[in-house]
């Protein structure tokens, strides 16, 4: 095959052959660019500029007609057929929020932690020494040992420390700490399984270290936890480094399934979680493989990337995981950097899109446990929510969209430095003022910053309830733009690039569905177990995302269902918490799989009231208003 010469300007030449994608060899040139839609060409944000030669493009969806003329392609969406030259523009910066590493010195174990309910052990054992009269081999003398102490009738023991065992005993003279880990997903009455062995007596506070990790599609996030008080050591965070590949799932599993996209995707991923780990065990001055077990959380197409299992199916009618409850598997196994005989335990899902973080997200909000009615909801990409309580669980997922993220928005942006995340309008003159997170100029608006704006646009009379925006109203900041109509939330003199911030129709239409899809789903969810949402006792709100919204908004848009706002609690990441309860004890463990096995799941798509219920709820903030009392009066007002 013919083979031609790609030019980078400032990193690097290769030879590629014909019909390589702009994105295939940027990557073979080790130039990182981001393909927030996975390469389907949807997104625009992997825009490249052809400086010299020609080249085919296959899609030019998100370029104008001028952009094409002045070189502009996409890079995921380009062939290369000749020689070319490319510029790369500067790509954009994730600045964590939120994200720093910490001394954990406010999560502690729940009332009552003991570490007996836990699964590993470290036990001391003193061993009779061998002798001629006294012939046991090395295998038999620990088992004996560790039979007598725990009154566990069988143990077993993996080869790689087999081998070292006998060195071992012989190196502590006969004295020596066994760690026992006494039940696993798999094995809940299995034989205990030697884990480790060290020479001597480890002195008894010595810290038992252990994991819990979130792998969110946006953020990954790890607990270090010392089993023997239960305390939380210290947190990490940081984004998912897939999120290059696809800020969906969706787009995740598409890129999934292009060559060696998966082992690549498992292995940003590892990236990202070894990385938190050693700067995790950094804070507690440990290294990362004197860490014994894992916990692993994270949606069910989180948990597949991970594992290197296809994910296709997630993605296809009739929505089919390969697996929702995965067997206990070792740290080498799974590429997690710890003690590599550790085991690692991925929490249970329910289906595609009800992931180990929702049944998580259960477990730490105690739904399963309450006595009135609970609604559980997590909004990300996808809204998850759950209703029931003790005697009952139902769920639903509805896709909402990367909106909510920022993506499909012009302007949009995540929850970064420069991000707008709430806005204020003033009905009189139409002007807005807004919060910029890092207090810098802006340089675009995040989630809880559009869902702020579009609130502020309806009760102001900038937008209708079908989110047409009132070009007659008398201020500049509506207008006709490239993209329709449109309102400037910031001139470009306040902005980071000197360009106006905008907000156009077709924006606020992808907001509308995104709300839509999720309001639905609450509706449907309570008919379906007949209990009107009004009769809903609390609202518990996890993820993230959750922390940053308004409820006011949130309601006066109609995404979330108008009850008084004390019922509403916001519980910051309720996965990796899950994770955690379920590394503290075993109880938990059984909890959380009772809670996936007991779980009704809706499929949403194969509902045929879900139709009808999304489309009532198209509109600010639903075609009956009768449902949104506090709306209506401050429309009044
Ligand atoms: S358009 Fe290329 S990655 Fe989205």
């Amino acid at each position: 095959m013919a083979k031609h010469i790609v030019t980078f300007t400032g990193y690097r030449t290769l030879h590629v052959p014909t019909g390589t994608l702009l994105s295939e060899a940027a990557q073979m040139a080790d130039i990182e660019i981001q393909q927030p839609c996975g390469g389907q060409g949807r997104c625009g944000r992997c825009v490249v500029q052809v400086t010299n030669g020609t080249v085919r493009r296959r899609s030019t969806l998100r370029l104008t007609p001028e952009d094409v003329g002045a070189g502009y392609a996409l890079a995921c969406q380009t062939i290369v057929e000749h020689d070319v030259t490319i510029a790369i523009p500067p790509q954009e910066k994730i600045e964590r929020r939120l994200a720093t590493d910490r001394i954990a010195s406010d999560v502690t174990a729940p009332l009552g932690y003991t570490p007996l309910g836990q699964p590993l052990h470290r036990l001391p054992l003193d061993l009779p020494p061998p002798s001629m009269s006294d012939q046991t081999d090395d295998w038999s003398r620990l088992q004996t040992a560790l039979r007598q102490q725990t009154g566990v009738d069988s143990f077993r023991i993996d080869l790689p420390l087999l081998r070292r065992a006998g060195r071992i005993m012989r190196e502590g003279e006969w004295q020596v700490t066994a760690l026992v880990e006494t039940d696993t997903w798999d094995r809940l009455d299995g034989p205990a399984r030697v884990v480790a062995l060290w020479p001597g007596h480890v002195p008894d506070d010595e810290p038992l270290w252990t994991v819990a990790i979130d792998i969110g599609t946006t953020t990954v996030t790890l607990w270090l936890v010392d089993l023997l008080t239960g305390r939380v050591r210290a947190q990490a965070a940081e984004y998912n480094a897939q999120i290059a590949r696809g800020e969906d799932v969706i787009s995740r599993i598409i890129y999934a399934t292009k060559n060696s996209g998966s082992t690549e995707l498992r292995n940003l991923v590892l990236e990202t979680i070894n990385t938190l780990l050693e700067r995790a065990c950094k804070i507690v001055q440990i290294a990362p493989e004197e860490v014994f077990k894992a916990t692993v959380s994270g949606n069910s197409t989180m948990m597949h990337l991970l594992l290197d299992i296809p994910a296709e199916s997630i993605r296809l009618s009739p929505f089919i995981t390969a697996v929702n409850h995965v067997p206990t598997l070792l740290a080498e196994d799974v590429g997690v950097a710890i003690y590599p005989h550790a085991t690692v335990d991925c929490l249970p899902g329910v289906a595609s899109y009800v992931g180990a973080d929702i049944t998580a997200g259960v477990l730490s909000s105690g739904l399963d446990d309450a006595e009135p009615v609970t609604l559980f909801l997590d909004v990300g990409t996808n809204g998850e929510i759950v209703l029931g309580n003790r005697e009952w669980l139902a769920t639903v997922a509805c896709s909402a969209g990367p909106a909510f993220e920022g993506a499909g928005v012009l302007h949009g942006m995540r929850a970064t430095q420069g991000a707008i995340e709430e806005t204020w309008i003033n009905g009189e003159s139409f002007d807005t003022s807004f919060r910029v997170i890092g207090g810098t100029k802006p340089r675009g608006i995040c989630g809880s910053g559009l869902i702020s704006l579009v609130a502020e646009m309806f009760l102001t009379g900038v937008i209708d309830k079908s989110g047409n925006i009132d070009l007659d109203l008398p201020t500049a900041r509506v207008r006709y733009g490239t993209h329709g109509p449109e309102y400037v939330v910031a001139w470009g003199d306040e902005t980071h690039d000197g360009r106006d911030i905008v907000i156009s129709r077709t924006d606020i239409d992808n907001l509308l569905r995104a709300k839509a899809a999720i309001y639905a789903g609450f509706t449907v969810l309570a008919d379906s177990v007949g209990v009107p949402l009004e009769t809903v006792e609390q609202v518990y709100i996890g993820g993230s995302f959750g922390k940053y919204i308004n409820v006011e908004k949130a309601v006066q848009i109609g995404l979330l269902p108008d009850m008084p706002w004390d019922r509403f609690h916001f519980l910051g990441n309720t996965s990796v918490r899950g994770a955690y309860l379920a590394l503290l004890s075993r109880e938990d463990r059984a909890r959380i799989a009772d809670i996936a096995s007991r779980m009704t799941y809706i499929e949403l798509s194969a509902d045929n009231t879900f139709f009808d219920a999304f489309t009532s709820a198209l509109f600010l903030p639903h075609t009956d208003l009768a449902r949104f009392p506090t709306v209506q009066a401050a429309i009044q007002r």
